[in-house]
């Protein structure tokens, strides 16, 4: 992968930024230079330039360093970081030597550098580079102002080591932080002697100065704000990353705003197991790790502050999920589901979906399938029952009595998805930024025209990202983390609205002491009903032994200490158990309900499960259900289930139970299963009755921020914009008006292109 340059698309103009440059001499080599500290890695960057030139052009060169802790494996800087396109200057460390390279794009030769011989060393906690730098301050589409006042450099560090440490042209992933700061390169000039004597490697002399760099926050700093951008869209999740990628590749400059850091490999993702110790694949990588996501005591890629569930790192649920991948029906996009008539011609969206993202229900890259026994019996099963095999995803449309292979969206044995897709396309343009650990805390709005976010990143002025004239929001931040945003912008249920005698979100957040300043005056509250049509599936668990079944020990060891043929196998070829997700059969049922509504039954058969201690677990969860719950905040804005979707209906709970009533009277014609969760002294109802309703959790929450036509009864109207606002929209899970048959993600997907196009194609835009 090619390193992409800073590429200023998140550049300052003007600039208050809270670091500053300021001077001060390197104690190895007694040059002085003017640089600065940054505060989150430790890295200095400083610079030295020859005097101006009284007549003619400046010299084109300077003098720079780098002082960085080793943590840091390779480090940048772009002299015109707040220009859109920048020559990039980058090094890191190899054998005790610095190995430095300069792109534009991609390697870029013009520069001539010279690594001065005092003061460029690695040593136990450091690695430093001292450097000549000529015919460096202009190149093919950009330059710097050796004399301007207020200028405002980029640097960039990685905490991800370079593919081939030992070759300046070798590929890098992005860097892993990146910041600007103020820098009067006016001041940072020294007499023509001066220089001339360090540029050939000479010390000493500089200013007297000894004070190291320091970062200050300066009220004396110009004043400014951030660039502002057409598109910022909340959250590197299934909805975000899709369009990100649809609106810059629409030409548009877009903003990616994520809280969380990197998953994958190719996003600089480092949590590994040992096995896996060498390569690039982390857990999120691996597909047969699934099930230690819910047994790893270091998880920490859930959100903390939601109580269900929730990825907070790049890719969101997509990569901390089974993956199970249906492609749309027509019914998922029914306005029978709740959807507008606008939306039901979803399929060249579901088409555009399966271009970039093909499903796949054999995911080792040998094509063979492991671990079937499962498959076998329960196929067995249900094909007693009159259930016909298929394969799923050929037939999106019939969810009645069919069984087939589980299907996923993983890529050559490893999990594909939005991130190793989307993702990637959108990275490679120039007007597309992702800013990872980075909260945003609220959208900034007067009245319905939002004009920016605020969010907890302290190297910009008041934390604040701004909006061009017509830019646009769009939050992503998942079913918990949009509705929690809006509460706190002001947007939601209140005491107001619902005439209730209780303290309400927004009630709630006036009263937090960081997020209620944040609000926007009572009077520009928006009333609308988020967290209210909340839904998810009730999910019930079926336990059941066959002596054929090898339940793989319910994975109980995959992280820590998985067979060794099977590591091997995975490293070698990403083929074998580690290359699927524990699902191994799917298979679904209509029942129609005595109230006259047809529910959807759907299995998911897996040979032993991290919560199960024994044999292998069905997992019945069902859709087309009424039943309806709320979300919302407690008065630490944690964010939570306030009424529990689950069983509310009670004809959604009768006909659950029907299901699991038939398939259980099937055992009985499969030789050997046996049933031994409920075992055979609870019966069905008590079973369902006694349930926990923390475990009915299917982590599939939609319809918090409702899409509709009426303000109001819906959140978001047809082009997903939030009912009374200009210029606010939200595309993920939280629109989906219904359930879809299947896990959602894959429906979730088809919406967020179709929601990228329509937002786009919405006049008053940018
Ligand atoms: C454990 C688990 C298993 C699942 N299994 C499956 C499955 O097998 N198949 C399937 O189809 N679906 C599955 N799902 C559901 C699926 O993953 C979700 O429906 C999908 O990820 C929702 O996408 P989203 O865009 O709505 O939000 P998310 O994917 O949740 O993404 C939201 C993103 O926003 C970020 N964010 C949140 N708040 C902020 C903020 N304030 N500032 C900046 N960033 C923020 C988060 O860090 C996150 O990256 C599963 C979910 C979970 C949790
Ligand atoms: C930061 O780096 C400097 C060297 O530039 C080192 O002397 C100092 O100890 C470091 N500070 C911290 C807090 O690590
Ligand atoms: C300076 O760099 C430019 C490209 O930016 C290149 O075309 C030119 O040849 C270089 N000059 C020298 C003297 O190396
Ligand atoms: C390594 O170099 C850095 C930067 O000059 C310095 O601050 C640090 O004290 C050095 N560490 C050791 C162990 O010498
Ligand atoms: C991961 O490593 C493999 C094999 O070394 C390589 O082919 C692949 O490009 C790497 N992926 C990334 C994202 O670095
Ligand atoms: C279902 O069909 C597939 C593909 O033809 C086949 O491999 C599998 O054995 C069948 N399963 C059952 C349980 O019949
Ligand atoms: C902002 O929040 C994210 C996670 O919510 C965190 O990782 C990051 O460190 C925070 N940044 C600052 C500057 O506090
Ligand atoms: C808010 O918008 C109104 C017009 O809609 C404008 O007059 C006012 O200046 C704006 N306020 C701010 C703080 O931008
Ligand atoms: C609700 O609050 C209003 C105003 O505070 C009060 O007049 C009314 O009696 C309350 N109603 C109930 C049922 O408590
Ligand atoms: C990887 O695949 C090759 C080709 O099929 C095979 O020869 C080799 O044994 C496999 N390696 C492992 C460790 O399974
Ligand atoms: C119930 O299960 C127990 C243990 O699994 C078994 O010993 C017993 O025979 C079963 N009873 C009936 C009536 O099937
Ligand atoms: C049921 O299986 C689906 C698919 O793996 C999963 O999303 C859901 O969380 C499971 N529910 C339970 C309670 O295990
Ligand atoms: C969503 O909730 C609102 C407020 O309770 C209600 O008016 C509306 O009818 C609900 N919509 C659906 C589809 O249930």
């Amino acid at each position: 992968m090619l390193l992409r340059l800073l590429l200023g698309v998140l550049p300052f103009l003007g600039s208050v930024l809270s670091q500053e440059a300021t001077e001060y001499t390197d104690p190895d080599n007694g040059i002085t230079f003017w640089g600065l500290t940054d505060v989150v890695h430790n890295v200095t960057y400083g610079y030295v330039f020859p005097p101006l030139a009284t007549s003619g052009p400046n010299p084109d060169e300077y003098i720079a360093e780098l002082v960085v802790p080793l943590v840091n494996q390779w480090v940048g800087f772009a002299m015109s970081g707040s220009m859109i396109d920048s020559l990039l200057i980058a090094a890191w460390p190899n054998n005790g030597e610095i190995v430095f390279t300069t792109r534009y794009a991609t390697v870029y030769p013009g520069p001539t550098i010279t690594t001065l011989p005092t003061g460029t060393y690695v040593n136990a906690t450091h690695w430093k580079w001292v450097f000549r730098c000529q015919n460096c301050t202009s190149w093919l589409g950009g330059s710097m102002d050796v004399s301007s006042t207020g200028a405002v450099p980029a640097w960039c560090v990685s905490t991800i080591p370079v593919d081939t440490p030992s070759d300046p042209g070798t590929s890098m992933v992005q860097h892993t932080d990146f910041g600007f700061y103020f820098f009067d390169f006016d001041s940072a000039h020294v007499s023509a002697a001066q220089y001339d004597n360090w540029a050939a490697g000479g010390t000493g002399g500089g200013s007297t100065t000894t004070t190291t760099a320091t970062t200050t926050t300066t009220t004396s700093a110009p004043t400014g704000t951030a660039t502002p951008v057409d598109y910022i869209i909340v959250g590197a999740g299934a909805g975000g990353i899709i369009t990100a990628d649809r609106i810059s590749q629409a030409g548009k400059s877009v903003l990616l705003l994520e809280r969380g850091g990197p998953s994958t490999g190719e996003t600089g993702g480092w949590y590994q197991p040992d096995w896996a110790k060498g390569t690039n694949l982390t857990k999120f990588d691996i597909p047969g790790l699934f099930e230690s996501m819910f047994t790893d005591p270091n998880d920490f890629w859930w959100c903390k502050d939601i109580t269900v569930f929730a990825g907070c790192l790049i890719g969101g649920g997509t990569s901390v999920n089974g993956a199970l991948y249906w492609v749309p029906s027509d019914s998922d996009f029914s306005t029978t589901n709740g959807w507008p008539q606008e939306w039901t011609d979803h399929a060249p969206y579901t088409a555009a979906m399966v271009a970039r993202l093909p499903p796949t229900d054999h995911p080792s890259t040998d094509g063979l399938r492991y671990l079937e026994q499962t498959s076998v019996v329960v196929g067995e099963l249900l094909k007693n029952q009159g259930y016909s095999n298929v394969t799923i995803n050929n037939v999106p449309d019939s969810k009645d009595h069919i069984y087939g292979y589980s299907a996923y969206d993983f890529i050559g044995g490893q999990r594909g998805g939005v991130v190793a897709t989307y993702l990637q396309t959108a990275e490679a343009r120039s007007n597309f930024q992702m800013k990872i650990y980075t909260e945003v805390l609220n959208v900034i709005r007067n009245g319905s025209q939002i004009t920016g976010v605020k969010t907890n990143d302290t190297t910009v002025p008041g934390g604040i990202y701004p909006l061009n004239p017509n830019g646009r929001v769009i939050l992503s931040a998942g079913s918990y983390g949009s509705a929690r945003l809006l509460f706190k912008s002001g947007i939601g249920p209140t005491a107001r609205l619902f005439h209730e005698n209780l303290t309400d979100m927004i009630d709630l957040v006036a009263g937090d002491p960081t997020a209620g300043p944040n609000l926007p005056p009572s009077s520009e509250w928006i009333d609308l009903p988020v967290g209210y049509n909340v839904s998810d599936n009730p999910s019930i668990n079926l336990v059941f032994t066959h002596p054929s079944v090898n339940d793989y020990d319910n994975w109980a060891d995959v992280f820590t200490d998985p067979p060794q043929a099977d590591v091997e196998q995975y490293l070698a070829n990403r083929s074998g158990m580690m290359a699927q997700a524990s699902p191994r059969l799917n298979f679904w049922r209509a029942y129609g309900g005595t109230d006259g509504v047809t529910r959807w039954l759907q299995g998911t058969v897996r040979p032993g499960a991290a919560s199960w201690n024994t044999s292998y677990p069905f997992n019945m969860t069902s859709t087309g259900i009424k039943s309806r719950g709320r979300l919302g905040i407690n008065a630490a804005l944690t964010a939570l289930p306030l009424v529990n979707p689950w069983l509310v209906d009670p004809v959604d709970k009768t006909t659950l139970l029907q299901g699991l009533n038939d398939i259980a009277s099937g055992i009985s014609a499969v030789p050997n299963m046996v049933m031994i969760t409920p075992d055979n002294t609870t019966n069905m109802v008590d079973y369902v009755n006694d349930y926990d309703p923390a475990t009915m959790d299917s982590n599939h929450w939609i319809g918090s921020n409702i899409i509709g036509t009426t303000a109001g009864k819906a959140v978001v109207d047809v082009n997903t914009k939030v009912f009374g606002t200009n210029n606010l929209f939200v595309v993920d899970a939280s629109i989906i008006p219904s359930l879809p048959y299947g896990n959602p993600h894959g429906t979730l997907m088809s919406a967020a292109e179709q929601a990228a196009a329509k937002i786009l194609a919405l006049a008053g835009g940018p």
